[in-house]
Order: C-alpha cells, then sequence, then structure tokens
C-alpha cells in the first residue's frame, strides 16, 4: 500500500540504565553506571576505553556471565539471540584436537559426534583453516589458534560475537590478515560483533559505530559512527580524522 512504512524494526539489544559493581574488603565498588547502548542487527561496533573501565565487565554482562545490580537489558524477541565470546588468549584446551576444541561449546547441546564434527569442520573452513582439524593447539602459530578461538565461536552459530580484544597479541601483519578476514565473514553472515580494543585505529578500519567508555563508573562518553563505505583503506584521511576525534574524547576523560 501506497505511503505505508513497515515500523523500523527494534534494536537486537537495548541496554538502558545498566549499572554493576563488585564486593571488595565489604565495600560496594561501582564499576559501571547509567550505561545506555542501543545495537543494530548486523551492527560492527568497537567499543573503547581505558583500562579499567568496564569493557571486558559489559561483554560479561551481555553474554551472562555477570548480573548488573540495576537497569534493563532487551532482547529482540524475534531473535533468540545466541552469543558468543572470543578471548584475547585462545583459551584452547593443549589436549584436545584443534577439531574437538572448535566443538568444545556444542557438547551440551542435542547434536549427535556426526553433527557437532561436520559444524566444527565447517567452522574451521570459515576461518581459513581447512585441513587443520587434526592438529594440536601447540602445533599452530599465534593467529592460527586465534582463529580457532573464533571458530569455536562461530560453531554454536551466534547471532553475537563479542570479541575481547581478540587481536591484540598478534603482530601487525598477522592482525590486519584477522581484521579483514572477519570483516569479510561479517559481512557474509550479518553477523552482529561487539568488538572491544584498544587500538583506535583498529576500531575506525573495522566498525561502523565506536563507543567511547570513560568514567569511574564507566559510562558511554561519545558514540562516533563511521560514515566511510567499505572496503575502507588503512590510513585513509576520513578514518584518520575520526581516530583523532575519538582519540579526544577518550582523553577528555
Ligand atoms: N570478578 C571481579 N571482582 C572484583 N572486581 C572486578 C572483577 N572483575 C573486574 N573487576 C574490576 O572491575 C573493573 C572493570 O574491569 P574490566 O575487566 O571490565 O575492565 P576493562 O575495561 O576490560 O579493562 P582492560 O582494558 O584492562 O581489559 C576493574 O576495576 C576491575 O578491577
Ligand atoms: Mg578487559
Amino acid at each position: 500500500m501506497e505511503g505505508v512504512t513497515p515500523p523500523p524494526s527494534p534494536p537486537l539489544i537495548e541496554i538502558e540504565e545498566l549499572a554493576l559493581g563488585y564486593e571488595h574488603d565489604g565495600a560496594h565498588v561501582a564499576v559501571l553506571e547509567r550505561l545506555d547502548l542501543s545495537i543494530a542487527r548486523g551492527e560492527f561496533i568497537a567499543i573503547l576505553g581505558a583500562s579499567g573501565v568496564g569493557k571486558s565487565t559489559l561483554l560479561r554482562v551481555l553474554i551472562g556471565l555477570a548480573a548488573p545490580s540495576a537497569g534493563v537489558l532487551r532482547f529482540d524477541s524475534r531473535s533468540d539471540c545466541a552469543m558468543a565470546l572470543v578471548f584475547q588468549d585462545a583459551r584452547l584446551l593443549p589436549w584436545r584436537r584443534v577439531e574437538a576444541n572448535v566443538a568444545l561449546g556444542l557438547e551440551k547441546t542435542k547434536l549427535s559426534k556426526e553433527q557437532r564434527r561436520v559444524r566444527a569442520v565447517e567452522a574451521l573452513r570459515g576461518v581459513g583453516l581447512e585441513g587443520f582439524g587434526e592438529r594440536f593447539p601447540h602445533q599452530l602459530s599465534g593467529g592460527q589458534r586465534q582463529r580457532v578461538a573464533l571458530a569455536r565461536a562461530l560453531a554454536v552459530r551466534p547471532d553475537v560475537l563479542l570479541m575481547d580484544e581478540p587481536f591484540s597479541a598478534l603482530d601487525t601483519p598477522t592482525r590486519q590478515r584477522l581484521q579483514d578476514d572477519l570483516l569479510m565473514l561479517w559481512r557474509e553472515t550479518g553477523k552482529t560483533i561487539l568488538f572491544v580494543t584498544h587500538d583506535i585505529d583498529e576500531a575506525v578500519y573495522l566498525a561502523d559505530r565506536v563507543i567511547a567508555l570513560g568514567g569511574k563508573p564507566g559510562e558511554v562518553r561519545a558514540s562516533v559512527t563511521i560514515d566511510v563505505a567499505r572496503p575502507r583503506r588503512r590510513g585513509d584521511t576520513r578514518l584518520r580524522d575520526i581516530a583523532s576525534l575519538v582519540e579526544s574524547k577518550l582523553r577528555s576523560d
């Protein structure tokens, strides 16, 4: 019908006035306070902020490993909003072969052994590690181990990928290759990604939007949209300008 536009789809995740603290020597220490963030389906968000501001804590809240003390966390009801978390270090089990590591998150599911194997093989292919399933973690490079960690996350077919400084331990060429592979994967799968990093250039190269956390307790200080078409060029002056802007927001903290 003319003149009738469908209602805008609701955000995939909506965080309102989120607060969280820890008990320390009987005292309550606030880590996050009044944190508001709305995440659209398919969005690639980078999260920056000083060490200790609560970035990892925020990811832990989203995946259900930490409980907020106040606030609302709303997930789009049309999606089961499955999530997976990737850490800075790959955290693979050294005694398990790569394929068994990737299938780890599937063991509590109803999938048969064969189905789990097929999923693991498929996830390994997705990160460019076809044929590495029989190796042990110590037979891989750091970058390959991080790819396995990503495959393990992808194997559960999450809607949302939470990534906590996943590439920060890698050398520059490896990191850049993984960034580009992640962008390709994101484009092909349409997943929603929350990517924590300390590297402003990495954030502006990858993301649709950069969230700068600041303060003590931490809150959202700035949300900067990166309106630069992909594929992007590293060192693009527009990206450099945005990086300077983000840096000033983080510095003013
Ligand atoms: N389990 C815990 N018990 C008590 N305090 C904690 C716990 N986990 C984190 N904290 C504290 O909460 C604050 C936020 O920690 P968090 O790990 O979220 O920071 P971050 O922004 O990820 O820092 P980094 O950049 O160093 O990884 C810190 O002050 C930390 O000491
Ligand atoms: Mg952290």
